[in-house]
């Protein structure tokens, strides 16, 4: 309810550290990032854009140490060097999201530092979040020697042994797709969304929110509610089969929000799940995932970073190839 009473407040989000210790800088940047979106707001190009591109430069100016900005400032070289080389699509070709951040820098409506900071967030947006979410999984296998056996089954019934599954082909396996829906529940791998602002005071539960509050959903524990799901300490895809089976990643459960909902939620959920099933399911198909030798389970200690859950220790484990 609180992602909603954002998004329809206005759909405003600070891109700031979520911690508490750390409130000076991220007051300061929230602030900034207020004032640098509301320089553009005459500009047609849609709210999500102007504000991610100008407060994430303001994020990363309060926390990047000196070293780093060294790397960055090589790096937004490099990126100016390859952004020079491309142009905005014809008007009667296919476009994609890139043709129209080019088509919105060549009407002026945002600059080349705009166009960076966006390719930039959407790379962090996309790759971090999927690589935690897709390392989870697999561990969660490895640790689940009878889920594997069930997913294998059921694409080899499905599909046919041999059949390397495609992105069709996983709206036909209902235990992969609960399988990838559970390691997004249990294992959240933004736990707490990305931090919203509520551009009008708005009321929740009975509670004032004043203008501009920053607002962090709990979403791993709205997925972990002993008091809103069955058993949720456990890792239990069936649940999605059965009393859950309505349940989807989108946003229609607001006990299950691994991406978000409402008008800011994550744009990526089209290309994360399909490449989580194909991939889980390529690895499960092919191989036997187990622990590293001599090793009875994985060790799934969670460690928190900024936005993230992700796994404390990284393993080798073993994949031993299926003679089909
Ligand atoms: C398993 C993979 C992923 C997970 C778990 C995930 C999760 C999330 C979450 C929780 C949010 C914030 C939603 C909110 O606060 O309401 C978000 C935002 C976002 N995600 Fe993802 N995401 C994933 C993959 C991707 C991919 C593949 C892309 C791009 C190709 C992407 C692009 C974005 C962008 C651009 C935003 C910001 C949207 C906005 O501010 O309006 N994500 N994601």
């Amino acid at each position: 309810t609180t992602c909603t009473a954002s998004c329809s407040a206005g759909g405003s989000r600070a891109w700031t550290t979520p911690c508490s210790s750390a409130s000076g800088s991220s007051t300061a940047s929230a602030a900034a990032s207020r004032r640098a979106s509301s320089t553009t707001t005459a500009t047609s190009f849609p709210s999500c854009v102007r504000s991610s591109a100008a407060t994430s430069r303001s994020a990363r100016r309060s926390r990047t140490p000196a070293s780093s900005s060294t790397r960055i400032a090589s790096s937004r070289r490099g990126g100016r060097k390859m952004l020079a080389r491309f142009k905005a699509t014809d008007s009667h070709e296919l476009k994609c999201g890139m043709d129209e951040i080019l088509e919105a820098q060549r009407k002026g409506e945002i600059n080349e530092d705009h166009v960076l900071f966006i390719v930039e967030n959407i790379n962090v947006a996309a790759i971090e979040t999927t690589l935690w979410a897709m390392e989870w999984a697999v561990a969660e296998l490895v640790n689940h020697p009878e889920t594997q056996q069930k997913l294998r089954r059921e694409m080899d019934t499905v599909l046919g042994a041999g059949h390397q599954v495609t992105e069709p082909d996983t709206h036909r396996l209902p235990y992969l797709q609960a399988v990838v829906k559970e390691a997004l529940r249990l294992r959240m791998a933004i736990p707490l969304l990305v931090p919203h602002m509520n551009l009008r005071a708005a009321e929740l539960g009975g509670h004032g929110v004043p203008a501009e509050s920053k607002v962090l959903v709990n979403a791993w524990h709205l997925a972990n509610d002993p008091g809103l799901w069955e058993r949720p300490g456990e890792f239990r895809p069936e649940r999605f089969l059965e009393e859950e089976r309505h349940v989807e990643a989108g946003g229609n459960d607001f006990r299950y929000l691994p991406f978000g909902a409402g008008r800011r939620s994550c744009p990526g959920i089209v290309l994360a799940l399909p490449f989580l099933c194909i991939t889980v399911g390529h690895l499960v198909q092919n191989f036997e995932l187990l622990p590293p030798p001599g090793q009875g389970m994985l060790d799934t200690t969670e460690k928190g970073g900024q936005f993230s859950l992700h796994i404390l220790k990284h393993s080798t484990i073993v994949a031993k190839p299926r003679v089909f």
